[in-house]
């Protein structure tokens, strides 16, 4: 298992080029199921996700290529692949595969929709309730499936096709508007989906259904409405890039200290982290080819933040946030209003002399003046990538176990940080 090492202390200067968005290559991914033409994606980032989400996809019978590289092509720019479900030879997604990863159950949609049934594993194997999926089946009853659970497979089947129908979501769902769009898109009529989430990466599965052939208005927006077509055709499409990990590394250079240029990032997607970041005492500047963020000199302070929907403060930075708030000066509150529990990263922050209490849905960090070097866990995706925040201002050595939690999601992160001046190695152990 691949650990990575970090000694803390140095600043960060120099370019880190974005990749392509891992929560918009997803869903992209499955839309390839609605069609038996080609779907073309190019900018896809070479993640642990995509590579578990290829395996799922060819499962039910996707053809799957990738261009090699071009003449003068950075090794880890993104890919360009190409994917064809000529013929959907199986509707069942087992458990194996699912529970690996959340975002594949949403296959459920294109499959209904294109087959008429599918048979999908419960994410995790948990029941309905505790890890929900229940938005996003009451999504696809509304456009006339029946659904039903079946040893821990969710049954869903509209023998004679999907119909149009209102969706009104009681939350903000990401991945309910997802599978709500990929269903009415090829249902008969038009959906009206109410409270639809208004993240970036619905809209960028809006814009290839729409290339695609389907009839979408309003998505960008909390209402989005879908004229259902008969057949969807093939298309090509760029990944938009990822503002997660934009924000990310912003949170990084801000720690540090140093000047850094995130290329390819667009501001407007996560414009409520970056004024957080203004407010901590980091320097933001946009420009159509990128976002630089400084911080010179003057010291961190404290902001409170609350995570939301978007254009909201995202729950997958508030992680990094925190790490970041680690260091300021005086004291923090940041609330976590998306999911709960969502707060592993505290214990493992700990480690490095990190002063935080949970009260609630909330965390108060003391701002301390030193982080010391620790050996430390990665629990998650987003909370593995908070501990390199700290670690690369940490004293001494830090050593992060688990890091397959960071391959699911961040692309060539060790590169892209020690490119900028960062002492980070990975070590790999048995191979
Ligand atoms: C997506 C993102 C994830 C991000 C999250 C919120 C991907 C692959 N994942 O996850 O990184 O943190 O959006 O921005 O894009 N809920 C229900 N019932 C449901 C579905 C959701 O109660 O059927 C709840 C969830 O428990 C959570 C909230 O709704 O409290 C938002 O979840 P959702 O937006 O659906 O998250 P995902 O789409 O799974």
């Amino acid at each position: 298992m691949d650990r990575i090492r970090i000694v803390g202390g140095k600043t960060l200067n120099g370019i880190i080029p974005i990749s392509g968005a891992k929560n918009a290559a997803l869903p992209l991914m499955i839309a390839s199921l609605l069609t038996d033409r080609t779907v073309t994606l190019e900018n896809l980032p070479r993640l642990a996700d995509v590579s578990l989400l290829v395996r799922i996809l060819s499962n039910h019978g996707v053809d799957y290529s990738i261009d090699g590289r071009r003449q003068g092509e950075d090794p880890d720019s993104g890919q360009t692949v190409h994917m064809t479900a000529r013929e959907i030879v199986d509707t069942t997604a087992p458990y194996d595969l699912v529970s690996r990863m959340r975002a594949s159950f949403w296959v459920v949609a294109p499959l209904l929709a294109r087959c008429g049934e599918a048979r999908v594993s419960l994410p995790g194997g948990c029941a309905i309730g505790t890890r929900p999926v229940d938005l996003l089946l009451m999504a696809l009853e509304r456009l006339g499936a029946s659904i039903e659970i079946d040893a821990g497979y969710v049954v869903a089947k509209a023998p004679k096709g999907l119909r149009g129908g209102e969706i009104d979501f009681p939350k903000v769902t990401v991945g309910g508007t997802h599978v709500a769009l990929m269903a009415a898109a090829l249902a008969h009529g038009t959906t009206v989906i109410h409270n639809a989430a208004r993240e970036p990466e619905v809209g960028d599965l809006a814009d290839l259904l729409t290339k695609m052939g389907a009839k979408i208005r309003g998505a960008g927006t909390s209402t989005i409405e879908i004229d259902g077509v008969a057949r969807l055709n093939g298309a090509k499409h760029r990944v938009l890039p990822d503002r997660i990990e934009t924000g990310t590394y912003a949170m990084a250079a801000a720690m540090t200290g140093g000047d850094v240029f995130l290329q390819g990032a667009q501001p407007e997607h996560l414009q409520a982290a970056l004024d957080a970041l203004e407010l901590a005492g980091a320097h933001v500047e946009s420009s159509p080819e990128g976002i630089r963020v400084w911080r010179n000199g003057n010291g961190i302070r404290p902001v409170d933040v609350e995570t939301a929907p978007f254009p909201g403060f995202p729950t997958d930075l508030q992680a990094q946030f925190m790490a970041l708030m680690t260091r300021a000066e005086g004291a923090s509150r940041i609330t976590e209003k998306i999911f709960e529990n969502r707060f592993m990263h505290v214990q493992e922050l700990a480690r490095f002399g990190a002063h935080i209490r949970l009260e609630g849905d909330s965390a108060i960090i003391d701002g301390v003046p030193l982080l010391k070097g620790a050996p430390v866990m990665a629990t998650d995706l987003r909370a593995s990538v908070s501990l390199v925040i700290a670690a690369l201002v940490a004293e001494g050595e830090s050593m992060i176990q688990r890091v397959y939690h960071l391959d699911r999601g961040f692309e060539a992160l060790e590169r892209k940080l020690s490119r900028c001046g960062a002492d980070i190695t990975r070590i790999s152990v048995g191979g």
